[in-house]
C-alpha cells in the first residue's frame, strides 16, 4: 500500500516533536516514538497502561545504526543481522551510553530490530533523513500498539480500536503479513553463555542456528497437552477478554455441546474442518499450517472476542517444532483471558 508523501512527512513531524505516531511492521503495528527522547517514551507507557519497567524495543532504519545503540556487538549479531535484517528478529544487546533508561526500563540492555515492512522502513528512513529524533539517535520505540496485555494489532482498525484517541496519527499499510511478534534473540550474556531465546516468533531457533552455528538456549519447556510449554512469565499477555481453553481436535464435540448445555455462548476457532452436531456460536477456521496460521490469530480472536461468546474455543495445534511461536501465544493467551 503506497502512503502520501504528506502523511510520511506528518509522521516524521510528530516524532521529531515528541509525539506518537502508529505504524505498521511486518509483525504487528507498532506504537511509536522517539526512542532517544525519555518524555516522548513515557507517552507509549501511558498511553499503553504499561508499567515503565517493561523495555521497549528500538527499531533502527537499518543494521549501520547499531553502534549507535549498542555497545561489545558480538560477531554472532552482525551474522544474525546480515541474515535476518530487515526483517522480525530482535537482538538484546548491552546499552550504549547514550541510550535512556525509559526505553530499556531501566536495565543495561536494548532491544533493536530493523523492521521489513516498507512502510516502517520509509518511515524510518525519512526519520533519518529529518535528523533522527534527539541527538541524532534515529530510533524508534515502538511496543505493540494495543492496551497492555491485550491482543496485538495487526490492522490499521484494530489500532484505532485500541489506542485511537491517544495516538496523534496511525500509518495504514494493511494486513501484517507475520501477523505475530519477532522472535527475540539475547545475545548480552557475553562471549562464555550461548545466546538465549526469550522469545520465540517466525524465526525459528532452527534457523538461528543455521547461522550462528549454535542452536540458542530455550526457554524451559514442559511436556504434554494443555501445560504451559514455557515457564516463568506467563502473565495475561495476548489476551482477549473472554475466556479461552485449548481443546484437542477430538474433544472438541463433546467440549462444546457441554459448553451449549450449561446455556454459554461458545466461540470456536479451529485449523481442520470439523462436523458437529452441535454448533457454535461463532466460528473461524485459519490455515492448517503455522505461517498462515499466525497470520491470522490475533485478528481471529479480535473477532472472536468481540461476537459475545461466554468461552472462546481453540482447536489444539500440532507438537511440531514449526508451530513453537503460535504455540507459546496461544498458551499465554489462555492463559491470561478473561481477566478484564
Ligand atoms: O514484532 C515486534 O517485536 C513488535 C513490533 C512492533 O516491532 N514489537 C513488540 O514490542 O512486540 P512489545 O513491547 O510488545 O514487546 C517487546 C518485548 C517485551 O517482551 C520485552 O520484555 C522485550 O521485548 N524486550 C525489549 N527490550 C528488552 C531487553 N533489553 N531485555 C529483555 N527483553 C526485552
Ligand atoms: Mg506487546
Amino acid at each position: 500500500m503506497l502512503l502520501m508523501t504528506q502523511e510520511f512527512a506528518r509522521a516524521v513531524e510528530l516524532l521529531q516533536a515528541g509525539e506518537l505516531v502508529a505504524f505498521p511492521t511486518e509483525t504487528v503495528y507498532g506504537l511509536g516514538a522517539d526512542a532517544a527522547n525519555p518524555q516522548a517514551v513515557a507517552k507509549i507507557f501511558a498511553a499503553k497502561g504499561r508499567p515503565a519497567d517493561h523495555p521497549l524495543i528500538v527499531h533502527l532504519p537499518g543494521a549501520a545504526f547499531l553502534d549507535r545503540w549498542a555497545r561489545d556487538i558480538p560477531a554472532v549479531a552482525w551474522e544474525l543481522a546480515e541474515a535476518f535484517w530487515p526483517g522480525p528478529l530482535t537482538l538484546i544487546l548491552k546499552r550504549a551510553p547514550e541510550v535512556p533508561y525509559a526505553v530499556t526500563g531501566g536495565q543495561e540492555t536494548v532491544g533493536v530490530r530493523v523492521p521489513a515492512h516498507p512502510v516502517a522502513l520509509d518511515l524510518l528512513r525519512a526519520y533519518a533523513q529529518a535528523g533522527g529524533g534527539r541527538n541524532g539517535m534515529c530510533g524508534i520505540a515502538a511496543p505493540s500498539a494495543n492496551r497492555f496485555g491485550r491482543i496485538s494489532p495487526t490492522d490499521a482498525a484494530h489500532v484505532q480500536e485500541e489506542l485511537g484517541n491517544s495516538v496523534a496519527l496511525i500509518l495504514d499499510g494493511g494486513p501484517c503479513l507475520v501477523g505475530i511478534e519477532s522472535t527475540i534473540i539475547d545475545l548480552s550474556r557475553g562471549d562464555e553463555l550461548p545466546p538465549r531465546l526469550l522469545r520465540p516468533g517466525h524465526f525459528t531457533p532452527e534457523q538461528i542456528a543455521m547461522v550462528i552455528g549454535i542452536l540458542p538456549e530455550l526457554p524451559e519447556v514442559r511436556s504434554g497437552g494443555n501445560e504451559p510449554r514455557v515457564s516463568g512469565s506467563l502473565d495475561a499477555h495476548y489476551a482477549p477478554l473472554t475466556p479461552m481453553r485449548l481443546v484437542a481436535t477430538a474433544q472438541l464435540p463433546e467440549v462444546i455441546s457441554e459448553v451449549r448445555k450449561a446455556g454459554r455462548r461458545c466461540g470456536l476457532l479451529v485449523r481442520t474442518r470439523q462436523t458437529l452436531s452441535v454448533l457454535p456460536h461463532s466460528q473461524r477456521q485459519l490455515p492448517d499450517h503455522p505461517e498462515g496460521y499466525a497470520r491470522g490469530l490475533y485478528a481471529a480472536l479480535r473477532q472472536l472476542d468481540q461476537a459475545g461468546n461466554d468461552v472462546i474455543v481453540v482447536e489444539d495445534i500440532p507438537a511440531d517444532s514449526s508451530w513453537g511461536a503460535v504455540a507459546d501465544r496461544l498458551r499465554r493467551a489462555a492463559c491470561g483471558s478473561g481477566s478484564a
